[in-house]
């Protein structure tokens, strides 16, 4: 059923982070209304598509979007008003051609992606379907993904001396996304006790997790530990699991990693994490090398790729060719699938069924800077992706998605979990 798109607008409003990001509307001829609110991150690859930022000094500090709202206002609009689409493929394909960049550097990935995000929510409803169903791929089960949680903040998201950026707890022995809501919320408050108890100060940082003065990583992970057992679960993969993301593009500089006051080669930093994992439940590392160490990745996986998942995120940057080129090289086992990065929801699911086909994981991202929009839960659970991070168990625009995951499991009753 084609579907005739009669208005596309935007706004620019704020981000979780306080900076400026865009709303969107699109209108089709049956009536059907629909809004997007688009993400932005802190710790990006170099390989993400382009997000327009005004660089005005005078407003916002250079950080505005104004030309981004301008660019889905005027040459967006009138590309798209009026005119009728098959699918959302169609439609993607269109802004994909008109932008005619590589890296949507022109009309912005910003504008793009909320354009785009707002179109699925449309056809969506105007086909009478819920979001996952209408996201969902033939063939493909849906199922709640289980949620990671993250509980402490380091690296460019917060002001303290952690070089790791996200430390996160992952009920992976939980029975319902319900029951996995609770455990995360209640380990976030027994660590809060636990932090407060020790001195160490309650500040959260940008996605929402705690923002202590630690150094040593393996420090927070003990941390996590007590945390967890504190909260009455049993740490591991039947009970409640660990997830790092260190980001550790944002600490490799000449060739060594910068952790804790010590630099590291690339083996010795896989020595290091061998030894996390060793001696911590941890099941998942994201980022766990630099996006522009790719033997070092080819290494990390040979080590540890039978033991735990590798997720790509900076170097991998949601994009079909760039995973493709992993895939074939053995670096990683899983990708993290944020939808700005590669700008369009349609380029998201193909990333993703490029995954499925060669046997990796999906492990769909919220940003740093994030809006109430809970499309990631959708979209999670329609790709039946198995897992999820949308940041702490706290704060309105992280819960937006795990309380939509919650309202998917009351009305629908899915599986839930990675298997
Ligand atoms: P970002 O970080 O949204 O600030 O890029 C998230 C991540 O690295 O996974
Ligand atoms: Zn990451």
């Amino acid at each position: 059923m084609a579907k005739t798109v009669t208005n596309v607008m935007a706004v620019q409003i704020l981000d979780s982070r306080g900076r400026p990001t865009l709303a969107t509307t699109v209108t089709l001829a049956d009536g059907t209304v629909a809004r997007a609110g688009v993400p932005s991150g802190a710790s990006t690859g170099s390989r993400e598509a382009v997000e327009l930022r005004d660089g005005d000094a005078s407003h916002f500090s250079g950080s505005g979007v104004l030309q981004a709202v301008a660019n889905v206002n005027g040459e967006i609009n009138a590309t798209l008003a009026g005119r009728s689409f098959a699918d959302l493929e169609e439609l993607d394909g269109t802004l994909i051609e008109l932008d005619a960049t590589s890296n949507k550097s022109r009309l912005g990935a910003n504008a793009i992606v909320g354009v785009s995000i707002a179109a699925a929510r449309a056809f969506a409803t105007s086909e009478g379907r819920q979001l996952w169903e209408y996201l969902q791929p033939a063939g493909v089960t849906a199922r709640l993904p289980v949620p990671h949680f993250n509980v402490v903040n380091g690296g460019v998201h917060a002001p303290n001396n952690l070089d790791f950026q996200e430390f996160m707890v992952a009920p992976l022995g939980a029975p319902s996304i319900a029951e996995a809501v609770r455990a995360g919320a209640e380990v976030y408050a027994k660590l809060k006790g636990i932090l407060a108890s020790r001195g160490f100060a309650t500040g959260l940082g940008d996605e929402g997790g705690f923002a202590p003065q630690i150094d040593h990583p393996e420090e927070v992970l003990a941390l996590l530990v007590e945390a967890i057992e504190g909260a009455g679960y049993r740490p591991g993969r039947d009970g409640v699991g660990i997830a790092l993301d260190p980001a550790a593009s944002e600490f490799y500089r000449d060739g060594f990693y910068q952790v804790a006051g010590e630099s590291l080669s690339s083996t010795a930093m896989i020595d290091r994490y061998e030894q996390i994992i060793s001696d911590y439940p941890v099941w998942l590392l994201e980022d766990g090398l630099a996006e522009s160490d790719w033997e070092g990745w080819e290494h990390l996986t040979t080590r540890l790729g039978e033991r735990i998942e590798l997720v790509g995120d900076d170097i991998l940057c949601t994009n079909p060719t760039i995973i493709s080129d992993a895939i074939s090289r053995h670096v990683g086992n899983a990708a993290l699938i944020k939808v700005n990065q590669i700008g369009t929801v349609s380029e998201t699911l193909v990333a993703m069924r490029i995954c499925r086909d060669a046997g990796w994981a999906q492990f769909v991202s919220h940003r740093s800077g994030e809006t109430e929009d809970a499309f990631i839960a959708d979209l999670a659970v329609g790709t039946g992706s198995g897992h999820i991070k949308s940041g702490a168990p706290a704060r309105g625009e992280r819960v937006a998605k795990y309380n939509r995951l919650i309202e998917i499991e009351t009305a629908y009753a899915l599986r839930y979990g990675l298997a």
